[in-house]
């Protein structure tokens, strides 16, 4: 008799349980190494697939406008400004609506990244280019923190071919 006919059926399927987990974790971790590699958290991309809202804007002074400080992970569409208002894993950043390739209004996708439904160019979620026509990000107009709001001046707009360090500047940490 072999040595594992003498098993509880109880013990047998305590091992069936195991390669089931073993399984599972090793397809877990395949995903979020798909993640990692596109450089987006799941946590992170999970908040923003379903915290894409629309807001408004407050006067500040000059062509600046208000905005409260997005509590969480998530995408806003101020649409009146033509700007989107993202915070992402602890940054806070503020676009130009329009592509940058022919001023397309972009679009966030379930994917969990911007793209331009004309040409098909993609931007990750700090507007950096992925693929597409654009030969640019997405272009950050100035911002800066001011109590609980954060405040985005409309006239300083930065694009990353031609003012790489302002662009790269141009974002709230939180
Ligand atoms: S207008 Fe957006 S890729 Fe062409």
């Amino acid at each position: 008799m072999r040595a594992h006919e003498h098993e509880s059926p109880a013990r047998a399927c305590d091992g069936c349980a195991l390669t089931r987990r073993e399984v599972l974790g090793r397809a877990l971790t395949a995903l979020a190494m798909t993640f990692l590699a596109e450089g987006l958290a799941p946590n992170a991309l999970a908040a923003l697939t379903t915290q894409v809202t629309g807001i408004a804007g407050r006067p500040a002074g000059g062509n600046v406008k208000a905005f409260a400080l997005p509590a969480q992970d998530g995408v806003q569409f101020a649409k009146e400004d033509e700007l989107i208002l993202v915070r992402y894993v602890g940054h806070v950043y503020a676009f130009a609506l329009s592509c940058p390739h022919q001023n397309t209004a972009l679009r966030w996708v379930d994917e969990g990244r911007f793209q331009c439904p004309k040409h098909k160019s993609k931007y990750q979620p700090d507007g950096t280019f992925i693929s597409g026509r654009a030969t640019r990000s997405m272009d950050r107009y100035a911002i800066k923190l001011a109590g609980t709001d954060v405040e985005v001046d409309l006239d300083v707009l930065y694009k990353n071919d031609k003012q790489p360090a302002e662009w790269a500047a141009a974002v709230v940490v939180v």
